[in-house]
């Protein structure tokens, strides 16, 4: 028995492409995925008229959907009271009610999720993503629940590979994150915010410790584009097993582009 997820990511309304949007909106009826996550990045500004697109867009994805904010979902600095005092207020009107969803994925896993995204903070860049430890804590406790051949899947806007210039826009404190992932035995991570598709293991097969898997989705539909097409990420998972379709926008539709699969064994996961 598999479950089939469909990852999108950084819609962006406000800076979309309404051709890629709808295209969008049928590959996912088409393919009818028992659970579709949409990870942050709803908005590009924060403003109503975004949101309002954004939730008009995701009433036509399958269902269930999953959902959780991106720095993006955050009111801008034209906006300094709701940025301060309610920054999540449309994201909760428009998108969803919950932050910090969770999910069972038929009877292969479970999936939890966080909010990564703050308003504020010490320092001046606030597309920076976090994870709290109280957040960590309740990830931990949701997956301390779950029987043990089950798989557990972490999501969040922010992610946890790249290289280079980007090492800085990762979660942090990468640390505390890496030894959450690792303690809670996390099978997968889904995030997003590069807008540029990553599948791979981490941390990678030659460290110490255990390995998982990281699916970052790259933007579904947004026109701030960053080296690639838009496209979304076709996950299937059982429960020794995960193989990661990416689709990429090719002219007027998307396509199929590569595969990566990943077996797990004692000690982790491996490329397949
Ligand atoms: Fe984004
Ligand atoms: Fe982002």
């Amino acid at each position: 028995m598999s479950f089939r997820l469909l990852h999108y990511s950084d819609p962006h309304f406000g800076a979309s492409d309404e051709r890629v949007a709808n295209a969008a909106i049928l590959i996912a009826q088409h393919l009818e995925p028992d659970l579709t996550v949409v990870s942050g990045d709803f908005s590009m500004r924060g403003r109503k008229w975004e949101f309002e697109a954004a939730q008009t867009w995701l009433a036509k994805l399958p269902k269930p959907l999953l959902t959780f904010p991106g720095n993006h979902d955050v009111p801008g600095l034209n906006q300094l009271a709701d940025r301060f005092f309610s920054p999540f207020r449309r994201f909760r009107k428009y998108i969803s009610e919950v932050e910090e969803p969770s999910a069972k994925l038929g009877n292969v896993g479970a999936l939890c999720s966080a909010n990564s995204s703050t308003p504020f903070g010490l320092h001046l860049d606030w597309s920076r993503g976090f994870l709290g430890p109280m957040q960590a804590h309740a990830a931990s406790t949701f997956f301390a629940d779950l029987p043990e051949d089950q798989l557990r899947v972490f999501a969040m806007h922010h992610p946890v590979l790249g290289s280079g210039q980007k090492a800085r826009a990762l979660v942090s404190p990468m640390p505390m994150v890496s030894s959450f992932l690792q303690r809670s035995r996390v099978d997968l991570v889904l995030a997003g915010h590069f807008h540029q598709s990553k599948t791979a293991l981490f941390p990678s097969p030659n460290s110490d410790s255990r390995s998982l898997v990281v699916s970052q989705a790259p933007s579904i539909c947004s026109t701030r584009l960053k080296g690639e097409p838009n496209g979304f990420h076709l996950i299937t998972l059982e429960k020794d097993a995960i193989e990661i379709e990416l689709w990429r926008w090719d002219l007027d539709r998307f396509k199929p582009s590569y595969t990566r699969s990943f077996q797990l064994h004692e000690n982790g996961w491996t490329n397949a």
